[in-house]
């Protein structure tokens, strides 16, 4: 199955094509093109991301995006005996059908731009071997996600092909499953899943830990009651004066940093549990449930910072030590709570995805946990470059989902909108 996967739930627009085989059993992916824009540039001079500005962007790059995408792919660009096209023009490509680019025009009425080129596209080209249209429903922000969406439905009628809606979510944690992304490795491997599952989420938006019995079958057991471990990175960026995304930076200054200021202890449940120099709590740890908090820390960030005189009197290795001992806290509670899930459902896999786990050290900390705690268990994380948001996962998401529906939604049309704060499991 051939997979072209749109995502633009926030500030990445991205374009893959994904070649999928094996079934729920064994499962291969192939990549076979991948195409991003990240709009960190422009959202780093607000701090973060504007919606309305996300949108205007996603509208701008995404048809040259997915030219970029099926060039990449080598697709042969071929008549779908599906797609209703209509007379011949002089240079050869057949225009699409007056109907159907009324009803695209139609589709796309709130992004004129975002119309103009991809009629433009599709004119001058025709459909290729795509089987399934996989894009983004939510969650995430509903101006950027209504791009996508409107984009994919009008190549879905250009095309006659199928199309899924997918949940973010679900991509992520189904990142782990992509082992082939050099474009060229001819036999990309199958990773084996064995159920149940406990998956943790961590990005911007999202702290979750799930259990998934089954494929696509997912249960929140515990989440964030305020902000999500992504968020609360950016938050403490902001507040130690360093640049949007915030993660990135934090990790960086916290490199090196540990093991001069965080000597580290046992935890409870025996993992590496650091006080570290600044006292910083590590909020609903010992709490009964799977659910997160994050928001005390950052403002007992925020306090410390100030008592010090604010950040810009801070020096470099004052600010790579809260950065570091902010950063072990996160650490700490996620690998806590997670530790506190495994005991208690037995899971045979463990998955972690989402932004955050671009973190080495957090990536670590979790491995080396849940390896202690249960020798036999089997432990994926997303290849570094997938564990932000990218629309290869939400292809992968979308071969499953491809799979599981009865019959090929063709007409989904009207009933797909943006779903800003879809859950997983709904
Ligand atoms: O999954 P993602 O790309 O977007 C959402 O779905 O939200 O996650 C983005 C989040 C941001 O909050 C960013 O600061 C965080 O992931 N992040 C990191 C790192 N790289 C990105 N957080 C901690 N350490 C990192 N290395
Ligand atoms: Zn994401």
């Amino acid at each position: 199955m051939k997979i072209l996967a749109i995502e633009t739930s926030c500030d990445e627009t991205a374009v893959s094509i994904v070649s999928a085989k094996g079934g729920f059993e064994r499962p291969v992916f192939e990549v076979l093109a991948e195409a991003v824009h990240s709009q960190v540039d422009l959202h780093t001079l607000y701090g973060g991301v504007v919606p309305m500005l996300a949108k205007r962007e996603h509208a701008k790059r995404l048809v040259p995006l997915l030219k970029r995408a099926l060039e990449m792919s080598k697709f042969k660009v071929q008549t779908c005996p599906t797609a209703r096209r209509g007379s011949k023009k002089e240079n050869g490509a057949n225009k699409l059908e007056k109907e159907i680019r009324e009803e695209i025009k139609e589709i796309l009425e709130r992004e004129p731009e975002l119309a103009e080129k991809l009629l433009a596209f599709l004119d001058a080209n025709e459909v290729s071997d795509i089987d399934v249209i996989a894009v983004t429903e939510g969650p995430g922000l509903e101006p950027a996600l209504w791009v996508g969406i409107n984009a994919a439905k009008a190549l879905a009628l250009a095309w006659g092909k199928p199309l899924v809606p997918i949940n973010h979510l679900e991509g992520h944690l189904l990142s782990v499953l992509i082992t082939d992304r050099k474009f060229k490795l001819r036999s990309p491997k199958s990773k084996k899943i064995e159920f149940p599952v406990l998956g943790l989420i961590v990005s911007g938006g999202h702290t979750e830990l799930v259990l998934m019995r089954d494929w696509l079958d997912y249960e929140i057991i515990g989440q964030t009651r305020d902000d999500a471990a992504g968020e609360a990175f950016d938050k403490v960026a902001r507040i130690l004066d360093l640049p949007y995304p915030g993660g990135p930076e934090i990790s960086k200054l916290a490199k090196n940093h540990l093991d001069i200021e965080c000597p580290g202890q046992n935890g409870p449940l025996g993992h590496s549990m650091s006080k570290c120099k600044w006292g910083l709590p590590r909020p609903m740890i010992n709490s009964k449930d799977f659910d997160f908090s994050f928001s005390g820390l950052k403002t007992a960030v925020l306090y410390l910072v100030k008592k010090l005189g604010g950040a810009e009197e801070l020096d470099q290795t004052t600010k790579a030590a809260i950065a570091a001992e902010f950063q072990q806290a996160v650490i700490d509670v996620l690998v806590h709570k997670t530790l506190k899930a495994a005991e208690k459902h037995g899971p045979k896999t463990f998955i972690a995805a989402g932004g955050v786990m671009a973190n080495k050290s957090l990536k670590q900390a979790l491995g080396q946990a849940l390896e202690g705690q249960n020798s036999s268990i089997k432990v994926l994380f997303p290849d570094v470059t997938l564990a932000t948001d990218n629309a290869t996962m939400i292809a992968a998401a979308g071969y499953f989902r491809a799979l599981n529906s009865e019959e090929p939604r063709c007409n989904i049309g009207a009933s797909l909108v943006a779903k800003g704060n879809l859950r997983l499991g709904q």
